[in-house]
């Protein structure tokens, strides 16, 4: 990180493409509180984060960001930046408290607000459909191992396309699915928090059928741009060994190409290998809605991942998954040990533009940053006292990966924007209040927000970007 840029030594000048979108991008249940107020209905994440023992830290997603109230100084933020676009997710249960029936007037009211505030400072609203809070009686119902939320989804999209569409020109329908299939379903470390291993496909395709159901929900209601958020790594396999190349294509295949192959190529990857003759919960025409064509394609990239065969007695080879993810060796790593690996940011996005080819649209990047431990610290200024924090570390990161798309643009990859995660620090999941991804600290008591250094130099980056 020696080289990294800093607020005294600004990184050089790397102009972008006319047109090229720059922003931020948060979550509803991250950064909103999990305030009910407006009638908001119960989602998986309120559960989970009820249930001791899941949040590493014992905390919920109460105050958060304290968004819902200060959606205002959000805006400012972002205004300050010059950003482009603010990609944000709709949260599901304010809009239909219990995932069907009518609208909660209160919810889609909020999100109107927001909207409106975004394009009066000139921001484009770019909104998830769904950013992982599921209305918990559809969980009660099965959640996503039940075909029907896929549909229940699609009518949600629907409400929320009838009241914000004739502001938002730009949507993403779900995000991450793969991290729902295995974290929440798989493994069990996010919500809902079943632990099913390779019990957990049929939600992959049932998330995938939601996101067809809502591009077609989406398309009868207008011409708006619809794509996908999906969150990709490349692999690199341990060694040459032959055992370890077959592990890092098989995690390949379970975590990249299950989702990425159908949106794209509209048919899912051979998936013989796992035993299995064909997607679980596959009917037919499902295919042709999940494939259809899409405007963007967008990919959240954080790190690699280093892939060998199983160990002899790991979890791994007990669930009989013929792979394993292990650490790589003399890497620096983010305060989430994530290894900072920027090559192979493009290594990815180039891999993406050979498999895919004409199949995929353009790519915008919906996330990448980094969380460090930070610290805020009280500096005179001008015979006053000002707060900020020195991330020295956060503008390394985004500096060489922003650096790592421009390259992958210079090889020809069609990159049209890129949304830093994440405007303010917030509710990290199941790591609760531990990992700081934030251009602005947030205090989780007070809901003070503090621009960091990175804030200044993510500003900078963008202006001069411009050329
Ligand atoms: C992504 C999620 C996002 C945030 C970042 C750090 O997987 O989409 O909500 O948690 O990781």
């Amino acid at each position: 990180m020696a080289d990294a840029a800093t607020p005294d030594r600004p990184a050089e000048a790397l102009t972008f493409p006319q047109g090229f979108r720059w922003g931020a991008a948060t979550a509803a249940f991250q950064i909103e509180g999990s305030t009910r107020e407006g009638g908001r209905g119960e989602s998986i994440w309120d559960v989970f984060t009820r249930t001791p023992g899941l949040v590493i830290d014992g905390s919920n997603a109460e105050l958060a960001a304290d968004s819902y109230r200060r959606y205002r100084d959000d805006v400012a933020l972002l205004a300050g930046l010059d950003a482009d676009d603010y990609r944000f997710s709709i949260s599901w249960p304010r809009v239909q408290p219990g995932g069907t029936g009518p609208a909660n007037e209160a919810g889609l009211a909020y999100y109107d607000r927001l909207v409106d505030e975004l394009l009066a400072a000139g921001i484009a609203p770019v909104p998830t459909l769904y950013h992982w809070d599921l209305p918990q009686e559809l969980e009660a119902a099965g959640g996503w191992l039940n075909r029907d939320t896929a549909y229940r989804l699609a009518e949600y999209a629907g409400l929320v396309v009838d009241r914000l569409g004739d502001r938002v020109q730009r949507w993403i329908t779900l995000n991450e699915p793969a991290m729902t299939t295995l974290q929440g379903y798989a493994l069990g470390s996010q919500a809902p928090g079943h632990a099913l291993m390779m019990g957990s496909l049929p939600t992959a395709h049932h998330q995938l059928l939601a996101h067809g159901l809502a591009v077609a929900a989406i398309r009868e209601r207008g011409d708006a741009e619809v794509g996908i958020t999906n969150n990709h790594t490349l692999m690199v396999p341990a060694t040459d060994a032959p055992a370890d190349l077959f592990a890092a294509g098989a995690f390949d295949l379970i975590y990249n190409r299950i989702f990425a192959d159908p949106v794209l190529t509209g048919a899912y990857p051979d998936l013989s290998g796992f035993g299995l003759e064909a997607m679980p919960g596959l009917e037919d025409g499902d295919l042709e809605l999940i494939g259809a064509p899409l405007d963007f394609y967008g990919i959240n990239f954080y790190n690699p991942t280093r892939v060998a065969a199983p160990a002899e007695g790991s979890e791994f080879a007990a669930a009989g998954l013929p792979f394993e993810p292990v650490e790589f060796e003399d890497v620096a790593t983010t305060g989430f040990d994530w290894p900072i690996m920027p090559e192979t940011f493009t290594e990815l996005l180039v891999s993406f533009a050979r498999d895919y080819g004409e199949r995929l649209p353009p790519v915008v990047i919906t996330e990448n940053g980094a969380s460090f431990p930070d610290e805020v610290v009280e500096e005179a200024v001008d015979g006053g006292v000002q707060r900020t924090v020195h991330d020295e570390r956060r503008i390394g990161y985004l500096d060489e990966h922003i650096a790592a798309v421009r390259r992958a643009i210079d090889e020809g990859v069609d990159v049209q924007g890129y949304y830093l995660w994440s405007l303010t620090d917030n509710f990290e999941w199941a790591e609760g209040y531990t990992q700081r991804f934030g251009l602005v600290h947030v205090d989780f008591e007070t809901g003070e927000r503090t621009p960091k250094d990175s804030y200044a130099w993510y500003r900078d980056r963008i202006g001069s970007s411009r050329g």
